[in-house]
């Protein structure tokens, strides 16, 4: 999916896959697949980095990984989350995170929240980087939430979070993720945006779904209860280090070379 695919978007449109990818390798393998797009998510402090929150991601930090993601994939939609703080210190400092970002090979950002810096939002739009907004859960947002809890259970912080929807739809995002709000919630913000609507842990109605792909292949700890796990992934790695370390320690690996060695120039040392 291109940019000009989600411009083009008319609802009810075929759904949205998007997944994260922080490597080259595992970028590469979702470029050969039929997913969407591909989102630099700065969820890669947890599960490239072992930090506790994400809020330990720099704008290096995505600059890099985002690099390696692009060197992978093509023809697919590359978005590079803006970092904790990073639309927070101004203008300047914003559009030089965009700038490393969009030259790492991002071909849009996701920013998570709205509250004091719709305006950066609306400049980086009008800059041509396009924009992905991101509300509901915003990781980002940990230490005012005070833990990772779905939002807008109440009537009033779910208007809050349809007008902010609204308000970010206006300043021009080409899409939003939604981030475990209530189904109903999710369902009506999809109905009320002509814009795609993504979501992680919003229901079954949004016009999209996004996954860490650490979660969904089963790789990365205890994921939160929404993700369907779609590989035991922990489990099959660790099966193939154990029969490695098994194999080696029997000197099964390496097997006795086969003919054509023997031809090799160190075939006396292996006799
Ligand atoms: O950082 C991330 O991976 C994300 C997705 C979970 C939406 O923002």
């Amino acid at each position: 999916m291109k940019i000009t695919d989600f411009y083009n978007y008319r609802k009810p449109g075929p759904k949205i896959s998007m997944i994260t990818a922080y490597d080259y390798t595992l970028a590469s393998i979702a470029a050969g697949s039929g997913v969407d797009c591909v989102l630099v998510g700065d969820s890669l402090a947890m599960v490239m980095h072992g930090h506790p929150s994400t809020l330990a991601a720099t704008p290096e930090l995505m600059a890099l990984h985002t690099a390696a993601v692009a060197r992978a994939v093509k023809g697919k939609l590359i978005v590079g989350d803006m970092p904790f703080l990073s639309v927070r210190k101004g203008l300047g400092p914003a559009m030089e995170t965009v700038e490393a970002l969009a030259r790492a090979g991002a071909q849009a950002v996701k920013i998570e929240g709205l509250d004091g810096h719709g305006d950066i939002i609306a400049h980086i739009v009008q800059s041509d980087m396009p924009v992905m907004g991101h509300l509901g859960l915003t990781p980002q947002s940990l230490n005012r939430l005070g833990g990772y809890k779905t939002q807008g259970r109440d009537q009033a912080s779910a208007e809050k979070l349809v007008e902010q929807a609204l308000e970010l739809e206006r300043l021009g995002c080409f899409a939003l993720v939604l981030e475990c709000v209530p189904e109903a919630l999710a369902a009506r913000i999809t109905q009320l945006l002509k814009i795609p609507v993504i979501g992680i842990g919003a229901g079954r109605h949004t016009d999209g779904q996004v996954l860490v792909m650490q979660d969904m292949l089963g790789l990365y700890g205890e994921p939160p209860s929404f993700v369907k796990q779609y590989l035991e992934g922990r489990r099959l790695v660790t099966e193939a280090l154990n029969a490695f370390d098994l194999e080696v320690k029997e000197g099964a690996f390496p097997a006795k070379p086969k003919k054509a060695a023997a031809e090799s120039p160190y075939a006396l040392a292996e006799k």
